[in-house]
C-alpha cells in the first residue's frame, strides 16, 4: 500500500502538471504484453463452462479500420492510434475480407454468446461504401446469432465521409448508432489539425442521422492548441444548439512523434486552463440538461433515437467482461474473477497490416502481443473501466471480486478524498468535483505500485536472457 504521505505529496505536485492518458487502454498498458501467443481454447472452454453456470457475461464487439484519408500535417497532428493511409476502396474491401476470415475463426468458440453492443471504429469506418455496412452486420450476425434486445451498433466516422446514402445504409444495415469524430466545430482551430471539414459537413451528417433514426454522438476535444475557454464553450453551445444529444468532451492526450507535440506544444492551453476548461465545459451541460455518465461522457435524456429513452441509459462497457476485438490492431479482453488467478487476458491484434493479413492466411490469430492477468492486473483493470464512469460499486465489485477496493488502495482514495476529488461511503468510491478530470493520474496512482512490479519483473527477465544459467556476463552475445 502507498504511503498516505507520498500520496498526497503526488498529488499537490501533480495537479497542475500535463497529463497522460492511458486509462482509455486499460491495466496494464499494452507496453507490457510481452506474450506472444494465447490459450485461445482455454479461454473459449472458461466462457463455455461460464454459461453452463449461467454466469457468462454479454461480449462486446470492436471491429477496427486501419485507414484514415491523408492529412497534412500526418495523423491529424494529434492521434496517437496505429493508422494506415488511405488507398482506395478496393484496399479496403480486401482488407474486410480478412476480418471475415478472422471472426471466421472465433465463430464456433463464440458459440452461444450474446452480443451487448459492437463497435466500428479505426481509423475511420465511414470510409466504406453503402453497400459494405450491411456486410458488417451480416459479419455480426453470423458470429453472435444471439444479440442483446436494443444493443447498440455504433459506426464511427467523420462528417465529411458520410454521405446521405451511407447514413441510410447504415440504418438498414440494422447499426443504430453513429459516433463523429468532430474535434472542433470552429473551422478554423479544426483546420490546425489539416482536417478539411467544414460546419455544413457536421450539420448535414446530424440531420442524417435523425432523418433515418440513428442516435449520434460527437467527439469533441478540448485543450487544443489556441483554443481558450470562450472558444471550447463556443463549441459545445452550437452542439447543444444543434440538439446533440451525446457528447464526448475528451481532453487532447498530447504525445509521440505528432505534430502537436513537436510543433504546437507552446500552443497549447497548460493544464489548469485544461482544468478551467473541464470545469466550465461541465457546468454549461450541466445546466443545459445534460447528465455526466463519465469522466469525458455527457448525455441529455430524451433522445427519441436513442435507446436510453426507452430504457434509461445504460453503461456500455461494464456490465459486459469480455471484448472481442476483430482486425488490424483491436483490443480483446477476456476475464472473469470467478475463473481464478491467471485465466483473463489481453491481447492486442498486429499493428502492422502485412503480418495481420499473414497470420489470417496462415489460419492463426493475428495477435501480437498478449498479457496473462495476475489476480492484482485484474482488479486494476476492473477498476479502471469503473473510473471511467467515475465511480466503483464497492459490494458489486467485492461479490464479482473477492476484494473491496477501498481497502485495497485505501491510502490514495483517502488522499483525494482530503483534497476534495473523490467521495468514499460503505456503498461507493466516487470521483467528485475536479476528480474526473484527474482520471489519469488518480489511475496513475492506483497502478503504481504493480507497475513497479512488472517492470522489475521484465528487468529480470531480460536479465535472465543475457546470461543464460551456467554462462558469466562476459558472454553476451
Ligand atoms: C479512434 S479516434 C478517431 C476516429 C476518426 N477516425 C476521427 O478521425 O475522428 C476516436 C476518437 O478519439 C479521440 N482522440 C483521438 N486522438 C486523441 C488524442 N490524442 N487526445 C484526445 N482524444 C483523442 C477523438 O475525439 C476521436 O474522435
Amino acid at each position: 500500500m502507498l504511503d498516505s504521505t507520498y500520496v498526497t505529496d503526488y498529488i499537490d505536485s501533480h495537479l497542475g502538471q500535463r497529463q497522460v492518458n492511458k486509462i482509455q487502454h486499460g491495466f496494464p498498458s499494452p507496453r507490457y504484453w510481452t506474450g506472444t501467443t494465447v490459450p485461445v481454447d482455454e479461454i473459449t472452454e472458461d466462457r463455455g463452462r461460464l454459461r453452463r453456470a449461467g454466469q457468462a457475461s454479454e461480449v462486446f464487439l470492436y471491429i477496427g479500420v486501419p485507414y484514415c484519408i491523408r492529412t497534412d500535417p500526418g495523423k491529424c497532428g494529434y492521434c496517437l492510434f496505429p493508422v494506415e493511409e488511405f488507398k482506395g476502396n478496393d484496399a479496403l474491401e480486401d482488407y474486410y475480407g480478412y476480418v471475415e476470415r478472422e471472426a471466421e475463426l472465433y465463430r464456433e468458440r463464440l458459440a452461444g454468446t450474446r452480443l451487448g453492443s459492437a463497435y466500428f471504429g479505426g481509423g475511420t469506418s465511414n470510409l466504406y461504401r453503402p453497400a459494405h455496412y450491411l456486410k458488417i452486420m451480416e459479419l455480426v450476425n453470423r458470429l453472435f446469432p444471439d444479440v442483446a434486445a436494443g444493443a447498440d451498433l455504433t459506426l464511427e466516422g467523420i462528417p465529411q465521409l458520410f454521405t446521405r446514402d451511407k447514413m441510410q445504409a447504415i440504418r438498414d444495415s440494422g447499426m443504430n448508432r453513429v459516433s463523429m469524430g468532430v474535434q472542433q466545430v470552429n473551422e478554423r482551430l479544426n483546420s490546425l489539425s489539416g482536417r478539411r471539414q467544414t460546419t455544413r459537413h457536421v450539420t448535414q451528417s446530424l440531420d442524417w442521422a435523425r432523418e433515418f433514426g440513428l442516435a449520434a454522438n460527437v467527439d469533441v476535444i478540448f485543450g487544443w492548441p489556441q483554443q481558450t475557454v470562450e472558444t471550447m464553450l463556443a463549441d459545445l453551445r452550437t452542439l447543444v444548439s444543434w440538439d446533440v444529444h451525446d457528447i464526448t468532451h475528451y481532453e487532447l492526450n498530447v504525445g509521440g512523434p505528432t505534430d502537436f507535440a513537436l510543433n504546437r506544444f507552446h500552443e497549447l492551453p497548460s493544464t489548469l486552463s485544461n482544468l478551467e476548461m473541464y470545469r466550465a465545459g461541465r457546468d454549461y451541460l450541466l445546466e443545459q440538461g445534460y447528465e455526466q455518465h463519465g469522466a469525458y461522457s455527457f448525455r441529455k435524456p430524451g433522445d427519441p433515437a436513442s435507446r436510453d429513452f426507452r430504457e434509461g441509459y445504460r453503461p456500455q462497457l461494464h456490465d459486459v467482461a469480455d471484448v472481442v476485438g476483430l482486425g488490424y490492431a483491436a483490443i480483446s479482453f477476456f476475464g472473469a474473477a470467478v475463473l481464478g488467478p491467471g485465466r483473463s487476458w489481453s491481447y492486442i491484434n498486429q499493428r502492422n497490416l502485412a503480418r495481420y493479413k499473414a497470420m489470417i492466411d496462415e489460419g492463426r490469430l493475428p495477435v501480437e502481443r498478449a498479457f496473462r492477468h495476475e489476480p492484482d492486473d485484474w482488479v486494476l483493470a476492473t477498476v479502471f473501466r469503473h473510473l471511467l464512469s467515475m465511480g466503483l460499486d464497492r459490494p458489486g465489485l467485492r461479490a464479482a471480486m473477492g476484494v473491496d477496493v477501498y481497502d485495497e488502495f485505501a491510502t490514495v482514495w483517502d488522499g483525494l478524498a482530503a483534497r476534495g476529488l473523490a467521495e468514499v461511503t460503505p456503498e461507493r468510491i466516487t470521483l467528485v468535483g475536479d476528480g474526473p478530470f484527474y482520471t489519469p493520474m488518480v489511475s496513475t496512482l492506483l497502478a503504481e505500485e504493480r507497475y513497479r512490479a512488472l517492470r522489475e519483473r521484465e528487468v529480470g527477465q531480460q536479465k535472465e536472457r543475457l546470461v543464460p544459467a551456467g554462462e558469466g556476463a562476459g558472454h553476451v552475445g
